[in-house]
């Protein structure tokens, strides 16, 4: 109960960016979220292209409501998927829907839409980022990027898998004996070990590449083989199991490192990323040049610009006899377990924030103050504040 002692009521929008088919709770954190105080209230057909329907909502507690408008009538916190950087459809009159100090809670891009975030300052709205949840032990249960980054490395094996005109396993038959695939994967963050697991359990041979050096025995944990390339990695790992951007002369000497492993890939998976920063241009196209016909390049970074010079975000290119493949959504393709676990991360995250109540918030605290972009009117989050080219100064009397 918050500390006035009403129930606070979230509302769950129905998602309007296209192709997205996750919803932000699902009806199993319904109960939890009751406990800790809250009411929910859910937009018809919310969780229905996600395999939840209103009646498993209403079954766990929450009020089913007709309109985007209704959930904003009677909603002090607001959750969705992806709102306004980071939801194309995003318009002014989407943010005109909600009124001064309510709370709106999404994937909204505040670093590269910068602009769509700071949008919805004036008009007084609260806005948290679930991107800027930082990586810390205390976070992990609300950190929907490593849940969403697990599911886009499961789901890239099995795209490459069905594309392949090969099979992952080896087969001795009496026919003679199939080669099993050679997947090569860079980047062994989360969505590259997954990407590892995932391939080993199909029966591919699987090398990776990281430059931090520390994943070397996570990559073997998961079945795969760490490529040694001699290059100077020193400085390469960052804060919060992040990679530090490396200099050009050092991406261009890891793409000649590389471009054996690639070539001799049936699959490559790239993964690799600096947070805050366009995607590190990893192979090139002369490189998928040289790879067998009926080759496939995932490249999983393709929203940020891509780890493939050839990559087009959200579409499939064919470069010689292989195919590049850019998906910018992966997790809209496994809707139903995708929104169970970021329905946990969200569930988590509200409880952390608001369960002593909105007037009890603690901005001085590392997870509020990372992910808090907008407050009272202004833009309060400095990084955001950088990429407008305006100084931000983040105070406690917030
Ligand atoms: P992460 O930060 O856990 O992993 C990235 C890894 O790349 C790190 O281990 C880092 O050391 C490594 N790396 C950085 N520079 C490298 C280089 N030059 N060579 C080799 N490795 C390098 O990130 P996470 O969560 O695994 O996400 C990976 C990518 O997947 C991100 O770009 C993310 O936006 C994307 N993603 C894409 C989705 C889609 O549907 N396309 C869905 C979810 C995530």
């Amino acid at each position: 109960m918050s500390d006035s002692g009403a129930r606070q009521c979230v509302g769950v929008l129905r998602e309007t960016a296209p192709g997205e088919t996750r919803v932000a709770l699902t009806p199993a954190v319904l109960p939890d979220l009751a406990k800790s105080g809250f009411s929910v209230v859910v937009q018809e057909g919310a969780g229905e292209a996600a395999g939840y329907p209103d009646a498993a909502f209403v079954e766990r507690g929450a009020k089913i409501v007709a309109t985007r408008g209704a959930v904003l009538e009677k909603s002090q916190i607001v959750v969705a998927v992806r709102a306004a950087g980071a939801n194309p459809a995003w318009s002014d009159a989407d943010a005109a829907g909600f009124t001064s100090g309510q709370t709106l809670i999404a994937l909204c891009d505040p670093l590269s839409g910068a602009a769509a975030s700071a949008a919805l300052a004036p008009r007084g709205i609260q806005l948290f980022a679930l991107e800027m949840i930082p990586r810390i032990t205390r976070a992990q249960a609300m950190d929907v990027l490593s849940s969403m980054a697990l599911i886009a490395g499961y789901k890239a094996v099995l795209l490459a898998a069905s594309g392949l005109p090969r099979m992952f396993p080896m087969f001795m038959t009496a026919a003679g004996t199939v080669q099993p695939a050679r997947v090569f994967v860079v980047g062994a963050g989360v969505a590259g070990l997954q990407a590892i697991a995932t391939a080993c359990r199909l029966g591919a041979v699987v090398h990776a590449y990281d430059v931090r050096p520390t994943v070397k025995d996570e990559v073997k944990s998961v079945g795969g083989k760490f490529l040694e390339l001699p290059l100077d990695t020193q400085g390469a790992a960052g804060a919060g199991g992040y990679a530090s951007a490396m200099d050009e002369s050092f991406y261009r000497r890891q793409q000649e490192l590389m471009a054996q492993a690639v070539s001799g890939s049936d699959v490559v998976i790239t993964t690799a990323v600096i947070p805050g920063k366009p995607a590190p241009r990893l192979i090139t196209r002369a490189m998928v040049e040289e790879m067998q016909p009926g080759s496939i390049v995932i490249d999983l970074a393709a929203e940020r610009g891509g780890n493939c010079e050839a990559t087009v975000p959200g579409e499939n290119t064919r470069v010689g006899g292989a195919t590049v493949m850019g998906p910018t959504n992966l997790p809209a393709m496994v809707p139903y377990h995708a929104s169970q676990l970021f329905s946990k991360n969200v569930a988590a995250f509200v409880k952390h924030i608001f369960a002593k109540g909105p007037s009890a918030i603690n901005y001085s605290d590392e997870i509020v103050r990372e992910t808090l972009i907008c407050r009272g009117g202004e833009l309060v989050h400095p990084k955001v504040g950088e990429r407008l080219g305006a100084k931000v100064t983040m105070t406690l009397d917030l």
